[in-house]
């Protein structure tokens, strides 16, 4: 019999969706505007039927609503919107036919957006071919986005996500479950899951974790050691039930896309009552398990050295947090005098003017230098 969640999207899957549907929206939005862009490509690999019993949308819906929105919402600058080219795969023939009747009674795309395209490959297939392709991406001028969610972790390892992402030129959202990992991880590993683990956990023992997020805690740093300092990873957990925590992450080589994900996430959060909370001289999030490390880590990072500008958005998006928080941080320290902040020619700059933004880092423009007083 099927479960609940294979034939009704339930609200945790939403939260999922809806994450992805908000990055993409971001992402569509700066790739369109960068003027060096050629193609999109979109990948959804285990794309499911594209609409529920309960008629919620599912993942290729919902990119085709960006697409489509993203065309709509700009009819001045369409003809600069390169081709965004989507392609959906389910191993499940009848779902990917459920995903073109869906597709078509919503009138969700049109020749002129891109071109769409439809398979019912064994995802490690499919995952050979695109690891080729990935590999002109660059020259060509394009840029791809590759969404993989599967039910089981069985399908996934480590160096398959590090060969994905090794052009420099793609972004991947994975949903894992990584409940089921950490209490199969507690009682009993099976090989698939061990294999899975100790690639990217090598110390990792049969004792098992603490507790689910010192688990994905774990697997995090474990991709970000993987793929090295040129990368960056983030996870964005989603709590079903007390028990039950599903986690989604992110793996990008580019620190605006970065940026873009983790504002989508931080707006999520917010919304959900999570989200960033600054009182006085401490910062943290309501839920325990999110206790907010940005104001003790920014001390950690100033207390060696002074620091740039350009240096303090780069720990603060590797962090996973905003410039606006760590704005925040720094308006509170400068108003009880606990930071010194230095123009590189000696000129004392604006109250409030930090310049923690990507531009600057982009440019590598040092505007101000950061000191504890
Ligand atoms: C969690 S569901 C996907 C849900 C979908 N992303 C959504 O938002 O509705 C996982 C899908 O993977 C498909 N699947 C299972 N094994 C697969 C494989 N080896 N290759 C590709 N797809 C597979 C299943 O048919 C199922 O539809």
């Amino acid at each position: 019999m099927k479960k609940d969640s294979q034939i009704n999207l339930l609200s945790h899957s939403q939260a999922k969706v809806r994450l992805l549907s908000e990055y993409l929206k971001r992402y569509l939005n700066i790739i369109s505007n960068d003027n060096h862009t050629k193609e999109i490509q979109v990948y959804d690999l285990f794309c499911g039927e594209g609409i529920y019993e309960n008629g919620g949308e599912g993942s290729p819906l919902l990119i085709l609503r960006q697409i489509k929105d993203m065309h709509f919402t700009n009819p001045a600058n369409r003809r600069l919107i390169p081709p965004v080219n989507c392609h959906f795969n389910d191993l499940d023939s009848r779902k990917i036919e459920k995903v073109k009747a869906a597709v078509a009674a919503k009138s969700l795309h049109y020749p002129d957006f891109g071109s769409i395209g439809y398979s019912s490959t064994d995802y490690q297939c499919l995952l050979d071919q695109l690891v080729k392709s990935f590999a002109n991406l660059r020259s060509q001028k394009q840029k791809a986005f590759v969404f993989i969610d599967p039910y089981q972790y069985r399908h996934i390892s480590g160096s398959q996500i590090a060969a994905l992402m090794a052009s420099g030129c793609v972004e991947v959202l994975l949903w894992l479950p990584t409940q089921f990992m950490y209490r199969f991880a507690k009682n009993g590993t099976p090989e698939a899951l061990y294999d899975f683990i100790s690639e990217l956990i090598p110390d990792f023992s049969d004792q098992g974790f603490d507790d689910v997020w010192s688990f994905i805690k774990k697997i995090k740093e474990g991709f970000h050691a993987l793929l090295g300092e040129s990368f960056f990873v983030d996870t964005f957990t989603i709590q079903k039930d007390p028990s039950t925590v599903f986690c989604l992450f992110f793996f990008t080589s580019h620190i605006l896309g970065f940026q873009k994900m983790l504002e989508a996430k931080w707006d999520i959060d917010t919304e959900q009552g999570k989200g960033w909370h600054y009182q006085e001289n401490q910062l943290s999030f309501l839920s325990h398990y999110k206790t907010n490390p940005l104001e003790a880590d920014l001390v950690e990072f100033l207390r060696t050295k002074p620091r740039s500008n350009v240096e303090v958005y780069r720990f603060t998006i590797n962090r996973g947090f905003l410039p606006k928080h760590t704005n925040e941080v720094l308006r509170n320290w400068q108003n009880t005098q606990r930071i010194s902040i230095a123009s590189p020619t000696g000129t004392k700059p604006r109250k409030s003017a930090f310049y923690i933004a990507y531009e600057y880092y982009r440019q590598n423009q040092v505007k101000t230098i950061f000191s504890l007083s």
